[in-house]
């Protein structure tokens, strides 16, 4: 049988992993690299998508958890606990119950898209529902960590973004080469550090020629990467990057400087007009704060800040179905009136008559 076997193995003299350690995986990872037609038409680009909603929990978190909860299983943990606005929550309850820990989430009341949730409860997370926000449950995850037996992996543990690092090399070696663009949300910002991190590390080692600028984009009303300031209530729609503080704030900053990239805001607007325009146009459904990625290289197309012909990835963080209740409430008009049992009804309604 010949089948992808999870970021470790694929990549593991890259990862912080031993002979010893138990390899705990859900097949995470070798997610499709897909060509953008739409979006290459639109830029005068080559417009890659890296849709990591085809991990087994949806997300991207997947490829850091799978090392987090390995090496946590082999420092004999009993229970994991993270803050999440979402996926990490979700991502950690899977791979925790697949290796015997205890899962404990934290996540702010209201606001955590319904799928989400969903995952945390059928997985079996003993799951906190704090009155405050995501950065606040980030806060009071790391005192637990320091005070009671329980193994934190939010990506402010190292070994997660040496995970999610894995997604460069997969971009590389997709396409032959690094990119000349790298374009994702960013959030609590781990990954556009993990993807820096994964890029100048196959640029070192001369499996690609260069590495990408990185640009990230945040949602406007939870921007302080780009105000240069904490977000005392952050709000946006795209609730997964819904992030005042976040805790990778200097190592994004890094990225985009290094790399001569960027960390712009896009409004709530142009993310679900992104959003819709993917999944109508490409074929692919993203969650709302995946789509952010989208709408920053658009809203820098039309500001005329977009060079041609170069070669762009964007990353696609997290699965649309995640989050239905936003998709459907900006959705086009979608009445579904009940219709007679009957063909000629049906051609009538459907308009083929
Ligand atoms: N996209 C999705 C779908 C996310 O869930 C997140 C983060 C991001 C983008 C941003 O990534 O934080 O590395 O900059 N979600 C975290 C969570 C905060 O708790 O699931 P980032």
């Amino acid at each position: 049988p010949h089948q992808w076997r999870g970021v470790i193995e694929e990549y593991r003299d890259r990862l912080p992993v031993s002979a010893d350690t138990p390899v705990v995986t859900l097949g995470e990872g070798g997610t499709p690299l897909v060509a953008a037609q739409w979006l290459s038409e639109q830029t005068n680009c080559e417009v890659w998508l890296k849709v990591e909603g085809s991990n087994p929990t949806g997300s991207f978190k997947d490829r850091g958890m799978t090392v987090a909860i390995s090496l946590a299983a082999q420092a004999g943990d009993k229970a994991v606990v993270c803050a999440s606005t979402g996926n990490t929550s979700a991502s950690a309850a899977a791979y925790a119950v697949r290796a015997g820990l205890l899962p404990l989430v934290l996540i702010p009341a209201g606001r955590i898209a319904k799928g989400k949730l969903a995952q945390a409860i059928v997985h079996g997370a003993q799951l906190v529902t704090v009155d405050g926000s995501f950065d606040d449950c980030l806060r009071i995850v790391r005192e637990l960590g320091k005070h009671y037996p329980v193994a934190l992996v939010n990506s402010v543990n190292p070994v997660r973004l040496e995970g999610q690092k894995t997604a460069a090399f997969e971009v590389c070696d997709a396409l032959g080469d690094a990119p000349d663009l790298h374009v994702l949300p960013v959030g609590n910002a781990g990954n556009i550090a993990a993807y820096w991190k994964g890029y100048l590390e196959y640029e070192k080692d001369k499996i690609s020629s260069k590495a990408p600028q990185m640009w990230g984009f945040q949602a406007e009303g939870a921007a302080p990467i780009v105000r240069g300031a904490i977000v005392e209530k952050p709000d946006t729609a795209a609730t997964a990057i819904r992030v005042g503080n976040p805790a990778s704030w200097i190592l994004a900053e890094n990225a985009r400087d290094e790399s001569g990239g960027r960390i712009e805001a896009v409004s709530d607007e142009q993310i679900l007009t992104a959003q819709r325009d993917l999944a109508a146009r490409e074929g692919v459904f993203v969650e709302p704060a995946s789509a952010a990625g989208v709408a920053g290289l658009l809203a820098t197309k039309a500001a005329g800040r977009l060079d041609g012909g170069q070669t762009v990835v964007i990353t696609v963080t997290g699965h649309g179905l995640k989050d239905i209740d936003t998709a459907l409430a900006h959705a086009l008009p979608h009445e579904t009136p009940v219709t007679p049992a009957d063909t000629d009804a049906v051609a009538r309604v459907a308009g083929l008559v």
